[in-house]
Order: structure tokens, then sequence, then C-alpha cells
């Protein structure tokens, strides 16, 4: 009778279990994120990592009364690392440190950039055919450092690699609303390049209210500058406390969400990403961000650009300069370590 009961009230709604590894699962981005993940019910293992403090956030997370089993992991334990990774479908990685007033995400290179090439090296050897979700800063860096790391052991898989760049699409949504004076879950902003300064350039010429902002030059390059920075307005309200954790936590989440939507066989499952991508890799800058279609096997179709406005274009060259900086620098870092 119980068993019955059980079952009953227990049967998963989601088609497949999805086990997912958060790696940094105790900071501030890691720990608003863990519980968003354990609210999604296509998630069925949840594996938190981090150096201290994963255990206690395991527990915490695992009271709420969703279907996925919660377990922690920290260094202590032998092999804790490559515990939380086997088996993993997915790997978010959030680890590292945040910016201070006054830094810009590159600033954070030489601490996150080693931390994210030896997570990379165990995900490599525990979860080779896990998509991994990078959000820890500089993104336009950290994304090329795994898939160096990921191609020297002989197990990159361009379709699973991506840098999330959600925040700057929920950024968008909400900064547009506000302008134009709309329910911000109603708009729809694709945002194409990297996620940091100058290179995350909105298309706003894309959206609905295409004419209204080009009426308005002034408001619409102050919108964009708005997107743009948005990071700063959180570092300078947190005054030395860190960036954004909350609403970065809410974009990785959604979009992992996304990449499980992909892996059941939803259609039609379009997000902006920062992804191993064509559109500009003669000019040796071959990561940008652009809508894809997220499938069962990962990145299923990466969109064209589409028709951009003249202003859009230049912002696009300027991203372009910066970003191939970027992604070399990841890269080099590899290259020296090795
Ligand atoms: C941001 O955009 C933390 O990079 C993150 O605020």
């Amino acid at each position: 009778m119980l068993r019955n009961i059980a079952r009953r009230s227990f049967s998963s709604t989601a088609a497949n279990p999805y086990k997912v590894t958060v790696l940094g699962a105790a900071g501030g981005i890691g720990q608003p994120l863990s519980l968003l993940l354990k609210l999604n019910h296509r998630v069925t293992g949840l594996n938190l990592y981090d150096l201290k403090g994963a255990k206690g956030v395991a527990a915490d997370v695992s009271h709420v009364p969703t279907n996925s089993v919660v377990q922690g992991f920290t260094p202590d334990e032998e092999g804790g690392l490559e515990k939380a990774l086997t088996g993993a479908d997915v790997v978010l990685i959030p680890a590292g440190v945040p910016r201070k007033p006054g830094m810009t995400r590159d600033d954070l290179f030489n601490i996150n950039a080693g931390i994210v090439r030896d997570l990379a090296s165990a995900i490599a050897d525990h979860a080779p055919n896990a998509a991994v979700l990078v959000i820890s800063n500089p993104v336009n860096s950290t994304v090329p450092i795994v898939r160096e790391v990921l191609k020297a052991k002989g197990v990159y898989n361009k379709k699973k690699l991506f840098g999330v760049t959600t925040l700057d699409v929920l950024r968008s949504s909400r900064f547009l609303s506000e302008v134009v004076n709309t329910d911000p879950t109603t708009e729809k902003v694709t945002v194409v390049g990297g996620h940091s300064g100058l290179t995350i350039v909105p298309l706003l010429s894309q959206t609905k209210h295409k004419s209204v902002l080009e009426s308005n030059k002034e408001a619409r390059e102050a919108l964009t500058h708005r997107i743009q920075f948005g990071g700063d307005e959180v570092v300078q309200a947190k005054n030395g406390a860190g960036s954004a954790t909350l609403s970065m936590a809410q974009a990785g989440a959604r979009f992992a969400g996304s990449v499980l939507k992909g892996f059941d066989g939803e259609k039609d499952v379009i997000e902006p990403t920062f992804i191993e991508n064509p559109v500009f890799a003669s000019e040796g800058i071959d990561f940008f961000a652009t809508n894809v279609t997220l499938g069962p096997n990962g990145v299923e179709h990466i969109h064209a650009l589409g028709e951009l406005a003249d202003y859009e274009d230049e912002m696009i060259a300027v991203a372009k300069e910066t970003l191939k900086k970027n992604i070399a620098k990841g890269a080099n870092f590899v290259a020296q370590s090795k």
C-alpha cells in the first residue's frame, strides 16, 4: 500500500532522468543555482561540489520536495570531484571569484583561468559526454580554456560546450520593458557577441520595438549601454561584496533547463549562447554568441545573425576586436600551462 502511494506521488513527470552537477555549488551563484535546479522536474540527480560547504548546501537543498536526489561532495573525501562528476549529463561551472567595483571581467582571468582549467580536466576524465555550461568569468576566455583542455584529452564536442550569456538576455528583456513600458515576460531580445561590456550586442532592431527605438537614438544608445554594463550596476551596489549572483543563478538555471528540454526532444528550444561558431571563424574569432536551437545532442542548429541595422554592424565590429583577444588569451593560457 505504502509502496503504491509512494509510486503514485513520486512518479516523475520527466521523460528521462538527468544528472546535473554544479561545480562551485557553495558560492554566491552556486547556492541559488542549486536551489533553482532542484525545482526543475527534469533534474533527477543533483550533485553539488565545492572546496568546502557543498555538503551543507546539499543537505539544505535536499529538503525541497521535488523528485531529485541531491548529494554534496568536497575534496576532503577521496575522489570527491570524480564522484560529483561521474554520470553527469550536464555540468555547470560557476566556480571562481567575482568582481569588485572598478574591475572588468577580464581582471578575474588570473585566478579563474586556473580554476576552470582544472575543473575542465576533471570533466574530461569523469564526465566526457556531459554538456558543459560555463558561468565563471571572463566567459569570453574561460570557454576557450575548456575547449583546449577537452581537446587535449580527445573528448571535445563543440555541440556540448556553452558559455552562459543568458543574463544578458534577461537584462535586455527587463531593461527594454522599462523603456517601452511593457511586461518584461513578453520581451524577447537576441543578444550576440560575448559576455563582457562592448562584446555584448543586443539586437534591438530585431525586437518588436524597432521603429520606436530607431526614432530615438539617445534612448536606444542608453538602453544598449545599460544592457552591456548591467553587471556593473550590481557590482557597484554590492560595494565589494561581489557581482550578480541571484540573477546569474536564474540565468544559469534557465539555460540548463533549455539544454535539458533539447535533450528531451522538445522542439524550437532557441537561446543565445557563446559557442564555437563558424560565423566569424575565418577572421580568427571562432567563438561567438548567437541564437542556437538546442536538441538531443546539444547544439542542433546555429542561427544566422539575420538582418542587422547599421549601428549593430558597427557594434559587432567593435565586439570582434575584443573577442579575438579574449579567445586567444584563453587558448594561450592552456598552451602555456602544458
Ligand atoms: C554578470 O553579468 C556575473 O558576469 C555576470 O553580472
